[in-house]
């Protein structure tokens, strides 16, 4: 096993490659923690699976992060934290950060200082658990909340189908987006990890609301769990990415997400062992 010297790190993970968009939230926002990031690309997408293959999956994510002693775990994955948060936090002892709580607690503040309406997208499975509409309503019962699955979203993203004008993703974000046009969210809740990279397609097609990234408002928490009481760095990052797939694909695929390629190694896990 590769050995690197680092405190307390935290571990972050999702189904494949969105929850970087969370990854790079938290590396701005603490320069001195060392993150593991582990993507589950050999078995995404998780959006279209059963509640239970997502809690296992689940499971094994996080234990395989604890196996490289991570004092805290941020599940940047909508689906994952929908529908095995509370199994995670059960399970294990170490603290989880999803992303339906902050991203429900950003959306219901836009909300409340507008018309009082939140559009939520996420995949079929988050969308299911009905969970960020139960966050919303835990936060204030007279918000209005609409939610719409949209499955073609993760493969638009994964074959990069994301620039402004996209013929593909300019159709399916109309067929997803239009039907609540006459609904005039103040918020659309990006409540999928993967949807950020399709936020200019988004507004062009549904212009004015405030789009709101799950794994950016999740970052947010996470670093403020950090400051209040996880225990301390040493002041450095050493990150890694880990990859159930193939390290020189995820690279190349992490890209699009981070804005530049990695600039930390790159390892496999066969995480069927976990
Ligand atoms: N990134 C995952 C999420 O936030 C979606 C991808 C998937 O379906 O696995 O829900």
């Amino acid at each position: 096993m590769f050995l690197r010297s680092m405190k307390n790190p935290i571990g972050i993970f999702d189904s494949g490659l969105g929850g970087l968009t969370g990854y790079r939230a938290l590396r701005k926002l603490l320069p001195g923690r060392t993150l593991l990031y582990f993507g589950d690309t050999a078995r995404v997408p998780y959006g279209t699976r059963s509640r239970e293959v997502i809690r296992r999956y689940s499971t094994q994510d996080a234990n395989f992060l604890l196996s490289h002693g991570v004092c805290a775990i941020l599940v940047a994955c909508g689906t994952a934290s929908s529908n095995a948060l509370d199994l995670l936090e059960q399970t294990f002892s170490v603290p989880f950060v999803g992303v339906v709580a902050p991203a429900a607690e950003q959306a219901a503040r836009v909300a409340e200082n507008g018309n009082g309406r939140v559009l939520v997208l996420g995949t079929s499975a988050t969308v299911a658990t009905g969970a960020y509409e139960r966050a919303i309503h835990a936060i204030d019962p007279k918000i209005q909340v609409r939610s719409a699955a949209c499955p073609l979203f993760v493969p638009l993203v994964e074959n990069g189908h994301t620039q402004k004008g996209d013929v593909a993703a300019t159709a399916i974000a109309e067929e997803y987006l239009l039907p609540h046009a006459d609904f005039r969210p103040d918020a659309v809740l990006l409540g999928c990890t993967h949807y950020p990279l399709l936020s200019e397609v988004l507004s062009a097609v549904l212009p004015g609301p405030v789009l709101i990234s799950a794994g950016e408002a999740s970052a947010k928490a996470m670093a403020s769990l950090a400051a209040a009481s996880l225990p301390p760095s040493d002041g450095s990052a050493s990150d890694a990415f880990y990859t159930s797939d193939d390290p020189a694909l995820f690279r190349r695929e992490a890209a699009r997400f981070l804005g530049a390629p990695p600039d930390a190694p790159v390892f496999h896990v066969d995480i069927e062992k976990y």
